[in-house]
């Protein structure tokens, strides 16, 4: 199809010049002897002029245009667009293709709901913010694979259809038609091929690759996404995160022209949730979480003397607009939480005040004023219970009262790693030991003394990269001695047997000449929504899942047949 160039090609320069456009109606508007189209292609959109000495079309919405006409300078520019100062005066209009009427509105501002613009995604992506997310997107990976290329990294490919192997999510599976019974695992990374990959020598591997992960979904969370998944032999902590840090400042400067200081910000994990009740802490402002157990221990409230933690945040100057109803719902959330309620004072003629007051005496009240800075219209919130429990409550009600109260400045950017992360957890259902990043993880050299004793205690070479409150990307120092991964194994529960069909060819690698090694995935979607400017990752993937996992337009997951089913030998206990 002739075209002399994409719309935004052309500017002030070339008026006077013969051109032919091709693109969509975004808008027409009939001035009686003067008809304006607004043309629209990936590059974005160009006004057309079409005056009455011409054969003009039936032309709608979203028709499909080819249009050949001169470039002629604009009276008066209209500012909001990259053509703004120019337009083309039609001398031939020819309709390519119809179209029905859009059931959306195909511009930036479009009041369809979410599932209207999944259900009819194609349509989606034509609005030009959309385009530009996923320009944005392509950006990233260009980026990535130059810097990454420069560094002498190589980029290999690894399997979709893997062995189940347990990780965090559940996992996707796939039944085998030709094994009935065995069923194959979608990965949710290529943790264990990418460690493959050192001891099988390359050094420096990379990949954008697909996950899978089974799990709730969020406003940043898909079942399926992509990592830049990176693994690298022979380097230590400080060395592989520079070279990390080199990639992120490329992309933030070639992708939105943006500097990112380096070297980047470490703060302890301990640091993060203690102080901002998170390990992905939005750094952009303050209201810090106290600890005022010391304090509050010696009140005449039971409840306070037991509590293994008990921290406080200050949100300045919303004591008036604090009302029942606002505490009922801080309450509501606590709940959530696990824990009980909060209690919540206000700043009021230079002491506090508060339905709490009873139990605390003045020593108490004027330490807490003076520990926390209290001043008149501000509130304290005090969460008082478990300390993890206590400091995600009060990290969730100050991301919560930064948006409500618009504290952070548009277009900054907050970059940090956080580090050494606990080697293992406690899973709150059963108790259990679970592994914090994954039962790879080398733990902290001055820790292994307690990994027989106390193993909680223990630390790791972990660090996660956090972007604007966001986990952007995060990895660890890879365990590169057999037997140290088989207790690893061992303190997370796995019997030999189960070390052996789990994990067995992995465990077997690491006897031959296994490499120290260290390695990191960033979320690609994430640093597309965060560089984007979007808070919500189904903007830029284009065909995403809804909140139920479910795609609108193909109706996936969907039933199969019959025949399917017995092919694959297998019969649906409990149908939907
Ligand atoms: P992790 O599980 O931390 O590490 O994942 C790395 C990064 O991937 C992104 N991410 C997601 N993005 C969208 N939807 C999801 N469901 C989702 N889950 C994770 C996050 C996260 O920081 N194999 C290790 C990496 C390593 O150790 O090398 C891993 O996958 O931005």
């Amino acid at each position: 199809m002739e075209r002399t160039c994409f719309n935004c090609d052309l500017s002030i320069k070339n008026v006077g010049e013969k051109v032919t456009l091709v693109g969509w109606a975004a808008k027409r508007r009939n001035l009686g002897q003067l008809l304006f189209i607004d043309l629209r292609d990936r590059s974005g959109i160009i006004q057309i002029l079409v005056k009455d000495d011409i054969e003009v079309p039936d032309i709608r919405n979203e028709y499909v245009l080819q249009i050949k006409g001169v470039v002629s300078k604009k009276e008066v520019p209209n500012k909001n667009l990259k053509t703004g100062d120019i337009e083309v005066i039609a001398e031939e209009i020819k309709v390519v293709n119809k179209a029905k009427q859009p059931p959306l509105i195909i511009a930036d501002e479009t009041d369809a709901l979410e599932e209207t613009r999944l259900k009819y995604r194609y349509l989606d992506l034509r609005r030009p913010m959309m385009q530009r997310y996923f320009d944005i997107r392509h950006q990233i990976k260009m980026v990535t694979h130059n810097y990454l290329n420069n560094n002498r990294f190589i980029e290999i490919e690894t399997p979709i259809l893997c062995a189940s192997s347990p990780e965090g999510a559940k996992e996707y599976l796939v039944p085998s038609r030709i094994h009935h019974g065995s069923f194959y695992a979608l990965p949710q990374s290529p943790q264990m091929f990418k460690q493959l990959l050192m001891v099988g020598g390359f050094e420096r591997y990379y990949q954008i690759c697909r996950c899978f992960r089974d799990e709730d979904l969020r406003a940043d969370r898909q079942p399926d996404f992509s990592q830049i998944d990176i693994e690298t032999s022979f380097l230590d902590q400080n060395q592989f995160l520079e070279l990390m840090e080199g990639l992120i400042h490329d992309i933030f400067l070639k992708v939105i022209n943006y500097e990112v200081k380096l070297p980047l910000r470490q703060m302890t994990y301990k640091e993060a949730t203690e102080k901002y009740g998170s390990d992905k802490p939005d750094t952009r402002f303050g209201m810090l979480l106290h600890d005022v157990k010391d304090i509050l221990s010696s009140s005449s409230f039971e409840g306070f003397k037991t509590a293994e933690d008990i921290r406080a945040i200050k949100v300045e100057g919303v004591a008036a607009s604090t009302s029942r109803k606002v505490i009922d719902k801080l309450n509501l959330e606590a709940k959530k939480f696990g824990l009980g309620g909060v209690t919540i004072l206000k700043g009021e003629n230079n002491t506090l005040s508060g339905s709490f007051i009873k139990f605390l005496d003045e020593n108490i009240i004027s330490s807490l004023i003076k520990e926390m800075e209290i001043k008149d219209g501000d509130i304290l919130i005090i969460a008082a219970g478990p300390k993890n429990r206590v400091t995600s409550l009060l990290g969730a009600y100050r991301n919560q009262y930064a948006k409500e109260l618009n504290l952070i400045k548009p277009n900054t950017y907050d970059l940090l790693w956080v580090v050494d992360f606990p080697m293992f957890e406690r899973d709150i259902e059963n108790n259990q030991i679970v592994a914090t990043h994954h039962p790879f993880t080398r733990p902290k050299d001055e820790d292994v003394q307690y990994l027989d004793t106390d193993p909680t205690k223990v630390l790791s070479y972990a660090y996660d990269i956090v972007i604007n409150g966001y986990e952007a990307g995060g990895g660890t120092l890879r365990i590169y001695n057999q037997d140290m991964q088989k207790k690893i194994f061992e303190i997370l529960g796995l019997s030999d047997d189960e070390i052996k069909e789990k994990f067995g060819y992995f465990v077997d690698a690491l006897q031959y000449g296994t490499p120290p090694h260290a390695g990191m995935a960033f979320g690609l979607d994430r640093l597309a929504m965060i560089l984007g400017g979007t808070d919500n990752i189904r903007d830029v993937i284009a065909f995403p899942k809804n909140l139920a996992g479910v795609d609108p337009m193909s109706g996936a997951p969907t039933k199969v047949t019959e025949e399917q089913l017995d092919e694959l030998g297998l019969i649906i206990k409990d149908e939907e």
